[in-house]
């Protein structure tokens, strides 16, 4: 005997308004793994509710999600584009029991938010990290000083914390340390400011879909002719900006769980099917956020029984591991949250012509170190 009601799946992302590319390859990633894996598991039929929040105002994402657990008593939450939208909508997963799959946003301390978050995308001590080491270790560019300009908000904040004490650490001296509004930042006038610092890099954290503008800035500035590299986590030259971006970005290193140009079979395989489901879009780490989401809540359904409760889907999503677009991956059953490798990549135009950040070095199964 199966339940008769559908498994409910209540997926809350942007949709609209300034971070409206992350829902685009959320959403896309989510429909895709359906696309694959149908709509049937352990003999229940499962239903995705798409939610767009608009990006910015937190009172929005926790009204959708109570909406999703009171009326339409979604099973599991997921989703959630930025830091502020999964803050606030904790409390209501941790009172309604329901698991909370956050497959985009990126500030360490999410997963203490409730015991019912579970993370499939990636925290920014994570991804800075690695990038912060690479700058001292490297052999090939003399990196002393930098510069930190970074999102004025969770995710930046963490990103700069953890850039300016890997990189001290390591014997460089960070310069100053700026940062630039969350929603609708125009970065001229702090790189105008980087120019006249003249550190040897300026590391860059912006959320999913500003790269261009910083890029397009840096280049008006003239900031490579003044001997600064710019370096960054990969959010800055996200997969599926990276075809209408220009050459200014071909060198540019960032550390980062995902490339499009990761080279497995797994990963060409869904690269290839993304693109043929969505107008030719190439897939980013936001698309494989949600990919992966949706695989950790088929694979808990199915271990955990057509009946679950939220209590008995999260002990299953606990420890899960398997092989993402990404790589090898794991939910730390102690923290929930993602472990996987990291990669440091240089944007590079393959023979084809096309530009991809080629992975060239790697932190296997590397754990969010804090802030
Ligand atoms: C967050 C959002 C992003 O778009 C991103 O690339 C990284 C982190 C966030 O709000 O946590």
């Amino acid at each position: 005997a199966h339940a008769a009601e559908p498994f409910k799946i209540g997926f809350i992302i942007p949709m609209t308004g300034p971070f409206a590319s992350t829902g685009k390859q959320a959403v896309a990633g989510a429909k895709l793994y359906m696309q694959q894996h149908g709509d049937e598991v352990a003999g229940r039929k499962v239903e995705l509710i798409i939610k767009d929040d608009g990006g910015v105002q937190p009172e929005t994402t926790k009204r959708i999600a109570q909406e999703l657990v009171v009326q339409d008593k979604v099973n599991v939450l997921a989703g959630f584009g930025l830091t502020p939208l999964a803050f606030a909508a904790a409390p209501i997963a941790t009172q309604a029991k329901v698991p909370m799959v956050v497959t985009a946003a990126g500030t360490s301390s999410i997963v203490q938010k409730s015991p019912y978050i579970v993370r499939t995308s990636m925290t920014l001590p994570q991804t800075t990290a690695p990038i912060a080491a690479w700058a001292r270790d490297n052999k090939d560019v003399k990196i002393d000083t930098a510069v930190t300009l970074v999102a004025d908000y969770g995710p930046g904040h963490d990103a700069e914390k953890v850039f300016v004490k890997t990189f001290t650490e390591k014997g460089g001296k960070v310069l100053e340390s700026i940062r630039s509004p969350m929603a609708n930042p125009d970065f001229s006038a702090f790189l105008q400011r980087v120019r006249d610092l003249k550190p040897d890099a300026l590391f860059v954290f912006v959320p999913s879909g500003q790269g261009t503008a910083v890029l397009k800035q840096f280049k008006e500035r003239n900031l490579a002719a003044e001997g600064i590299n710019l370096i960054g986590t990969g959010d800055m030259v996200e997969d599926d900006l990276m075809p209408s971006m220009g050459d200014e970005v071909l060198g540019i290193i960032t550390s980062h769980h995902y490339s499009a140009a990761h080279d497995s079979e797994t990963n060409k395989e869904f690269v290839k099917a993304f693109a043929e489901a969505n107008d030719g879009m190439r897939a980013s780490f936001m698309g494989v956020g949600a990919y992966d989401g949706m695989h950790l809540i088929y694979e808990a359904l199915k271990k955990a029984g057509p009946d679950a409760t939220g209590d008995e889907l999260l002990a299953a999503m606990k420890g899960m591991e398997w092989e993402s677009p990404r790589g090898p991956i794991r939910i730390d059953p102690e923290t929930r949250d993602i472990v996987q490798n990291i990669y440091i990549r240089e944007a590079k135009k393959l023979d084809n012509g096309e530009r991809y950040n080629v992975e060239f070095d790697v932190v296997e199964m590397f754990k969010d170190p804090g802030v």
